[in-house]
This record gives structure tokens, C-alpha cells and sequence, in this order.
């Protein structure tokens, strides 16, 4: 059922004079790179950077070339490395031994130089990551509110460490208080959000940051450079571009990484965790690999459930790691709910990400559509179907969304995580099959369930609330609100995010002690009240 009836699925892509001039963008051409406080001219290797987006030539269909970032190499990694070390300083560094109310300054500052460059990184977002214009101008502003809860949030906890307790005749002043060098490393599906959901509270806690770019979202983050370097002490902020396997290896080889904060496989952490030499040194805050399922049982609202599943699996192309990977539906309502879902399916229209009312876009990874024709192709040689019509049609960048049914534990579908705009459905009768695939599966991010019965939602809560870390009940899958504890079991995280959980994530406790007598008293109250320490004070942050 791949016949391509619909006229607008071969004008996808357009001639570039036909793409409006507000959402165009220059060509950037990047060969700076963050240094020290400097913003280093490269002279080297550099990576092109091509959009999802292709332009029609005589030569066929041609992904656009948006410009190109440098390419360093190991040398120039351990710069880098060494200007954040040295930054951190063991702790005895400007931006480590700074006041909060100093470092809420400066991030402050950043933000206020980012919202600046709005509506840029929006547009290169559309056009590096093929997000749609919508989701690009929420991930940008959804970034700027989570800056502003993360310094609400370190205001609230200053202000309960501000005080002194008092516990079997000793007195302590206990804070939070940084950890290092973090190495920040992202993905490209959301590559200012997911990001910056680690480096901002990194950063606010103290530490210094490596920032490692992703492949695709490097550009958005160029107008920023300038913002980092304008607002924090030289050395606190260092960028590093090139491949990963060339620069990152040496870095955690060296043993000065304190932090990994790394989005992506499980297979690329666990590899860079084993190069670190003193593992114990090492903290780890990661999200990694799901393939969250939906169970949708006979006692469920199939509107509901059709609708929030369109949301799970295809917001982004699928491109989400909260996205809904694998549907369950119970046999008594697999046709009725298939039909809606592929009529739902059928309804969303493709296009170039700043289209009115476009929901399906090309995808930036250029071996996502031959992968995601080998999912399907695999499920129907076990006897699968594409349901709907149109689906899995490629060209080029774009694959429209295909709707497979009955999946089986055979197949490719149910066991991979195919982060991408595939629908795979799997008929079951008794409700102890989607647990037995909870159980058995390596990751354990979400679950949705979906069910109108009491009874029949209690007896899913209970067991898949320790199987994964997240049920939602008649909803998709999803991270925020970003004050909600976003993590994983298994394979799927470590380390906890909210925008309270990350502060303490980039932390550690320390605290000043001292036995109450009176002499004590006395020195404690003098540097309280001459302000003499960053760390042991009272001063309430308003
Ligand atoms: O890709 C993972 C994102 O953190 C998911 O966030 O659920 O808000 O789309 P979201």
C-alpha cells in the first residue's frame, strides 16, 4: 500500500526561490570555536552542514547546504580541555568560588543576550533539524522558561541553605557546591532543549563546562557563542567540534572529567564511561535509549487513545526519546482502533517545517529512511502490513509515516528503537503480555496506558511503576512539565533531571562544621556579619 496518490507528496520540496524570505537563512560558514574567553579563528578541517531540507536541481533532489563548523582535532580538544580545567582550578577557580547571587548575574546576563537571538536559532533549528516551526519556536522559548526556573530554583535552595543547623553539640552551614569539569553532550532531536536541560544547571552550580556540539543543531548554537563568552569568566564555557570518536576519547582517557552529562545511546556512554581511568571519579547524569510502549485496552476511550498515540509517535517524525515507540492494542478493538489511527495518520500533512498546519517534515539523519524501509520490510516478510495508504513513501530526507500491523516479537519493530516516524502495532489478548515485554525489555523510561475501567488501571499502575519510571495514564509520553522528575530505569537513564533534581545532579553536598562553644560561636558569627566567605553566609537571595 505504498501508491502515492496524494499530489502534494511530490511537492514536498520546492525551488529555493519559492521558500518565503522571512524563513530563510545565510549561509554561515563558523570557524570559531570557544577557547578560553576567546573565540578561537579555526584555520583547519571543517565539517559542511547540510539540511533535511532538499532543493530540487538537474541533478535530482539535493540536501542544502547551510554551512560548515570546524572540524578540530585531539590537539585542540586537549586546549580545551586544559582551559576548563584550569577554569575550575580544583575548585579555587573564579566561577567555582563565585557567590550564587554572582553566578544567578551571569546566567542571567546569557539569557538576556540568548532572547536576543530568538528568532535566528529558531529558523536555523527548522532548518538544521527539520523541526517545524512551531515545535522550534516552543523548544526555544521552552529553553528560556527553563533557564528562568533553574535560577528560581537555586534562589529557593540558597535561600534554606542560608542558615545554620545545629545537631549533638555541633553546628554546620550546609550547601551545594560544584563537582568539576562536565563534558555536555547532546542530541540533535532537541539540540538547544535536551542540552541545555544539563549544561544550565552545570553550569549555575559551579562547574565548568566542556560543550561538545551535536552533528546536527551545531549551527543553532552559533548566534550563542557570543552570549557565553560575554557572560561568564574566561574558561568557564569552552566549545568542541569535530568527530567524537578523534576528540572525545582523549578527553575522558585523561581522567580530568568530573561529569559526563550525555544524551544518546547506551552503548556510546558506557564506552566513554570505560575510557575514564578512576571510574569512582567519574559522575554520570544520562539519558539514553527507550522504546516506551502504549497498551490500549478493550475498556479504553479510542478517541483518546488515538489522538494522544498520533501526539507520542509522530510529534517530530517519532524523533523524541519519550516518544511512543510500540502501541499494544487489545484484540476485542484492534480493527476499530487501527482504522482511526490510520485515518488519523492519513490526515496529517507533510511539508517543509515553517508550512502552516505541517506536521511531518524531512529527517536530518541521512540513514534514518533506508533504516526505517529495512524495519518495515523486515515486519512484512513475518507477515506484517502497512496500513495506511502512503506509508513508508521516501524520497530522499522524507518518510511518511507508516502504520505496521500485527507486530510481533519476531520482528525488527518490536526490539529496536527505530526513533522515527513508524507506527508499530501488536495485537494482544491477555494484559500480561505488554508487562512481559516491559519485563523483559532493556529500557524502562514510560508507559501510557490507556483505559476507562478503575480496576483494570490500578492493576497496570502497580507493577509497570517499578518497571519504568514514568505512567501515564490516557496520555502520551513526555518529559515535561520540566519540574517533574525526568528519568529511567535499566538502559534508559542514570541520574535523575527536573529543574530541581539537575541542580543536585551537578552537585555535592558540603558542609562547614564546627563544635558550639562559645569561641566558635563568635568566629562563625564575624565572618557571617564581615561577608568574608561565599560559602558560609546568611545572605538571603531575594
Ligand atoms: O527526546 C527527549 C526529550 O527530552 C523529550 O521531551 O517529551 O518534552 O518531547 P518531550
Amino acid at each position: 500500500m505504498e501508491s502515492v496518490n496524494n499530489p502534494s507528496f511530490h511537492e514536498i520540496f520546492k525551488p529555493e526561490n519559492e521558500i518565503p524570505q522571512e524563513y530563510k537563512v545565510p549561509e554561515i560558514h563558523q570557524r570559531e570555536y570557544l577557547l578560553n574567553g576567546e573565540l578561537v579563528v579555526w584555520s583547519g578541517e571543517v565539517q559542511e552542514i547540510y539540511s533535511p531540507v532538499c532543493i530540487p536541481t538537474e541533478n535530482g533532489l539535493q540536501r542544502k547546504l547551510l554551512g560548515s563548523v570546524p572540524n578540530i582535532g585531539p590537539k585542540e580538544a586537549m586546549e580545551v580541555l586544559d582551559a576548563c580545567v584550569k577554569a575550575y582550578d580544583n575548585g579555587l577557580g573564579e566561577w567555582p568560588t563565585m557567590s550564587v547571587e554572582g553566578r544567578i548575574k551571569c546566567m542571567q546576563k546569557f539569557v538576556y543576550l540568548m532572547i536576543k537571538e530568538r528568532d535566528v536559532i529558531i529558523r536555523l533549528l527548522m532548518w538544521e533539524i527539520g523541526k517545524t516551526l512551531a515545535d522550534s519556536t516552543k523548544e526555544f522559548d521552552r529553553t528560556v522558561d527553563y533557564i528562568n526556573q533553574t535560577i528560581d530554583a537555586l534562589k529557593d535552595l540558597d535561600r534554606e541553605s542560608s542558615r545554620f543547623q545545629q545537631a549533638e553539640g555541633t553546628i554546620a552551614q550546609i550547601r551545594r557546591a560544584p563537582l568539576g569539569v562536565v563534558l555536555s553532550m547532546g542530541p540533535f532531536n532537541y539540540p538547544l532543549n535536551e542540552i541545555f536541560t544539563t549544561l544550565i544547571p552545570a553550569l549555575i552550580m559551579g562547574n565548568t563546562i566542556l560543550f561538545k556540539l551535536p552533528k546536527h543543531g551545531v549551527l543553532a548554537h552559533y548566534p550563542l557563542l557570543k552570549a557565553f563568552k560575554e557572560a561568564f569568566p574566561k574558561g568557564t564555557v569552552n566549545t568542541l567540534y569535530g568527530k567524537g570518536s578523534e576528540i572525545i576519547t582523549p578527553i575522558m582517557e585523561s581522567g580530568k572529567v568530573n561529569v559526563l552529562a550525555f544524551i544518546g545511546s547506551s552503548k556510546v556512554a558506557n564506552g566513554l564511561k570505560k575510557l575514564h581511568p578512576k571510574v569512582n571519579r567519574l559522575r554520570a547524569i544520562l539519558s539514553l535509549d527507550a522504546k516506551n510502549a502504549a497498551i490500549v485496552t478493550k475498556n479504553a476511550n479510542l478517541d483518546v487513545a488515538v489522538s494522544e498515540c498520533i501526539l507520542g509517535s509522530l510529534s517530530f517524525n517519532g524523533q523524541r526519546c519519550t516518544a511512543l515507540k510500540l502501541i499494544f492494542v487489545q484484540k476485542e478493538v484492534a480493527e476499530e482502533f487501527t482504522q482511526k489511527l490510520t485515518a488519523a495518520v492519513s490526515a496529517m500533512k507533510p511539508g517543509l517545517p515553517w508550512e502552516k498546519d505541517v506536521k511531518i517534515t524531512p529527517l536530518p539523519e541521512v540513514n534514518k529512511p533506508p533504516y526505517l524501509k529495512e524495519c518495515l520490510e523486515d515486519a512484512k516478510a513475518k507477515g506484517a502490513t502497512v496500513l495506511n495508504e502512503n506509508g513508508g513513501f521516501t524520497e530522499e530526507s522524507f518518510f511518511f509515516p507508516a502504520v505496521v500491523y500485527p507486530v510481533n516479537s519476531d520482528m525488527k519493530l518490536y526490539h529496536e528503537e527505530q526513533f522515527g516516524p513508524v507506527i508499530p502495532v501488536v495485537p494482544f489478548e491477555d494484559i500480561e503480555e505488554p508487562i512481559e515485554y516491559q519485563v523483559n525489555a532493556d529500557h524502562g523510561m514510560q508507559v501510557s496506558i490507556f483505559s476507562e475501567d478503575p480496576l483494570e488501571v490500578s492493576k497496570l499502575i502497580d507493577p509497570f511503576v517499578n518497571l519504568v519510571s514514568r505512567v501515564n495514564i490516557n496520555c502520551q509520553a513526555q518529559r515535561g512539565p520540566d519540574v517533574f522528575p525526568f528519568t529511567g530505569r535499566k538502559d534508559s537513564a542514570e541520574g535523575t533531571l527536573s529543574v530541581f533534581d539537575a541542580l543536585r545532579s551537578f552537585s555535592i553536598r558540603s558542609l562547614v562544621a564546627a563544635k558550639v562553644t562559645e569561641s566558635n560561636k563568635d568566629l562563625l558569627n564575624t565572618i557571617v556579619r564581615d561577608h568574608d566567605s561565599n560559602f558560609l553566609s546568611t545572605d538571603y537571595i531575594f
